[in-house]
């Protein structure tokens, strides 16, 4: 009686299995053609149009650089000219008069000067902030520029914005074995719930300049390897980042003086070392909605001038 139940079982449970197998098989490709429409719907919503096939063919498909969407989704975005040859040189004049205290006529000359200066200085980061940059005008104009407000109001809303690192840098290479405690090593910041910054080039940077370089969606929740995340706020070399993703998604960016790079640092990023005998001009700027996290070094607006005052207000931009 039990051998003949047995028989019975397996005769019926072929059918069954292949019955449930199809079923199944039906329900997994419609489950991945709705989660597909979904991911495509989130790209339309976004405006990034290039990643739906098909509509890619109708719409321009090359890589919006400059977009938030971008900014949203990859975790970087590039304005190749966002200052002109003309603010660059009042910043140099800034520098001329905090460093090398000697006046120029052409840019070739402020670099010369610079670089005699620079190897006096026994140092690989030389950097200017807060205060004595909030009074220049130079600094104030490129806060109020369109471009930086309708970043800031596309990718933070209705929210207010708090400016909390305003620093201008000169990195060289003094010595390369102090890169460890330097922001050279690939890291991510923890500083704030929710920023972006801006690193603007004031020097023309090539490879040897030591470009900025930032891995591609490393922003997104998961997206740090748990091994990463498991060493905290150690920073990590260049091989052990090789290793672990596509040399597609790691970008390095090079350009003219005048690049805006503006990037959500949550994401692994770094300075490279500048080449002996070269050096990379940098300001950089970070954006925030909200103060908490690590405290920061207060920069004091007591003496704004009105007109900067109300800009700010309008805009609902404060500093830390
Ligand atoms: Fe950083």
């Amino acid at each position: 009686m039990k051998e003949k139940f047995n028989k019975f079982q397996i005769i019926y449970r072929f059918p069954i299995f292949f019955i449930g197998l199809f079923i199944y098989l039906i329900f997994k490709k419609n489950f991945s053609v709705f989660h597909k429409q979904l991911i495509y719907l989130n790209y339309f919503y976004n405006g990034d149009l290039t990643k739906i096939p098909f509509a890619s063919f109708f719409f321009n498909s090359q890589e919006e650089t400059g977009s938030i969407s971008q900014l949203i989704n990859k975790g970087y975005m590039i304005e190749e000219k966002f200052l002109e040859k003309e603010e660059i040189i009042k910043i140099y004049k800034f520098i001329s008069k905090k460093i090398n205290k000697i006046k120029f006529n052409r840019i070739e000359d402020f670099h010369l000067k610079l670089s005699e200066n620079l190897k006096l200085i026994n140092n690989n980061k030389i950097t200017i902030e807060n205060e004595e940059l909030i009074n220049e005008d130079i600094f104030k104009d490129i806060i109020k520029k369109k471009y930086v407000r309708e970043i800031l109001d596309n990718y933070f809303g209705n929210k207010k914005k708090i400016i909390d690192i305003l620093s201008l840098s000169i990195t060289q290479n003094m010595n390369s074995k102090t890169i460890e405690d330097s922001a050279q090593m690939y890291h991510y910041d923890m500083d704030r719930l929710n920023w972006i910054k801006f690193f603007i080039y004031l020097t023309d940077v090539e490879n040897a300049h030591g470009p900025h370089q930032f891995i591609e969606n490393t922003h997104k929740p998961g997206e740090i390897s748990s091994k990463i995340l498991s060493y905290g706020y150690k920073r990590l070399d260049e091989g052990e980042i090789n290793n672990i993703y596509d040399n597609k998604l790691i970008k390095t960016f090079t350009g003219n003086s005048g690049k805006l790079i503006v990037e959500n640092t949550k994401g692994l990023h770094r300075g490279k070392l500048p080449k002996k005998d070269f050096y990379r001009i940098m300001l950089t700027m970070s954006f925030t909605t909200s103060r908490f996290g690590s405290p920061m070094n207060k920069i004091p607006i007591n003496n704004l001038d009105q007109n900067f005052k109300k800009y700010l207000n309008e805009n609902r931009i404060e500093f830390f």
